[in-house]
């Protein structure tokens, strides 16, 4: 056993699905994929099938997911009508950013209407991120309106080799602007369809060989600054159907995903802490979590979803694929939570 003593790791982009949608996760079983796969502090989004719009629904939210075995805070939602509500939101210590929903896909926040988007880049106080879910030409909007209202933007799930570009660009130009990239638009294109059906359906959707190309150049030149899993669990039966939920779990198997990287040589051990850890501490402005760690062991492989899997989706993309880097321990202050490669706490 090769043991390697790394930070706890941080994921900016999971979907718990508590309130609304607990068939498909809840914040117990989505904190015990996140331990399983050595991320100790994660941020929800806001698409419960009742949004999290208000801060009632916000200090639900905070109040369920005490239940969760690693941190859990949020990011609030918006669909352009609850502008009063932003600045008390972005006022508490458990929100880390606004997500706003450009493009169609689970649940019911998208805006698309210019004047409610305007309302909202200039209600938002200026400081914490807001997070876009914007592909292509969505971007190109995002970008210029964060632009102009000062607002600092991350991309979210970043997928063409076009909005690369963008993103590249507009860093150029001294704007704000961060990146997100999941394992799974790093590791999958279109191709994937045919083989995993429905379990590779998700927004936005798989690329082309040149559009993953772009991913990894990106994510090793540092214009993507991190990878998120958008960890968007739903049961087998809403992924089999005819028309499949759109989404894919990633908490358990993005470190070691992240980790063959380093064992190929598409980015280098030290690229991956920034690209896990340091980066989405520094953008998103996250406490430290004192004593807290996990450690892994290197050498050893697993095999995605051998001896199942702790989402209540009980599935992954990957399953099958053989994976090096076993997540053993997790420390989160003090408190042992997975002993062995098991969960204890
Ligand atoms: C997400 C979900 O299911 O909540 N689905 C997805 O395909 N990524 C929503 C989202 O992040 O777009
Ligand atoms: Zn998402």
């Amino acid at each position: 056993m090769a043991l390697k003593k790394l930070p706890g790791l941080i994921d900016v982009h999971v979907h718990l699905r508590e309130p609304g949608a607990t068939q498909k996760e809840d914040f117990y079983t989505g904190s015990r994929a996140a331990v399983k796969g050595g991320i100790t502090f994660m941020i929800d989004m806001p698409n419960n099938p009742t949004p999290t719009i208000s801060i009632e629904r916000l200090d639900e939210k905070v109040e369920l997911s005490k239940k969760g075995l690693c941190d859990i805070r949020f990011h609030f939602g918006t669909n352009g009508k609850n502008l009063d509500e932003l600045p008390k939101a972005a006022a508490r210590p458990e929100v880390f950013g606004l997500k706003i929903y450009c493009n169609h896909t689970t649940g019911e926040m998208l805006i698309d209407d210019p004047v409610l988007l305007q309302g909202v880049y200039s209600s938002w106080p200026v400081g914490k991120p807001i997070l876009v879910h914007a592909e292509g030409e969505q971007l190109a909007q995002a970008i210029t309106l964060a632009t102009t209202h000062g607002q600092r933007l991350h991309v979210c799930h970043i997928t063409q080799a076009s909005e690369v570009e963008m993103v590249r660009d507009a860093k150029k130009n001294g704007l704000s602007i961060s990146a997100g990239v999941c394992p799974h638009h790093l590791y999958m294109t279109g191709e994937a369809r045919e083989r995993l059906k429905g379990f590779a359906v998700m927004k936005p959707p798989l690329g082309t060989p040149e559009d993953k190309a772009a991913l990894w150049a990106g994510l090793a030149d540092g214009t993507i600054d991190m990878v998120e899993t958008d960890h968007a669990p739903h049961t087998r039966a809403e992924k089999e159907q005819e028309n499949p939920s759109f989404g894919v779990t990633g908490l358990e198997t993005s470190f070691s995903l992240m980790w063959k990287a380093v064992q190929d040589g598409l980015i280098t051990e030290e690229r991956l802490i920034e690209v896990m850890y340091s980066a989405a501490k520094k953008i998103f402005n996250i406490p430290e979590q004192e004593d807290t760690y996990i450690e892994v062991d290197s050498e050893a492989t697993w095999v995605v979803g051998e001896g199942g899997y702790e989402t209540k989706a009980n599935s992954s993309p990957f399953e099958g694929m053989e994976l090096p880097g076993k997540v053993m321990t997790v420390v989160i202050r003090g408190k042992k939570v997975v002993e062995d490669g098991s969960i204890v706490g």
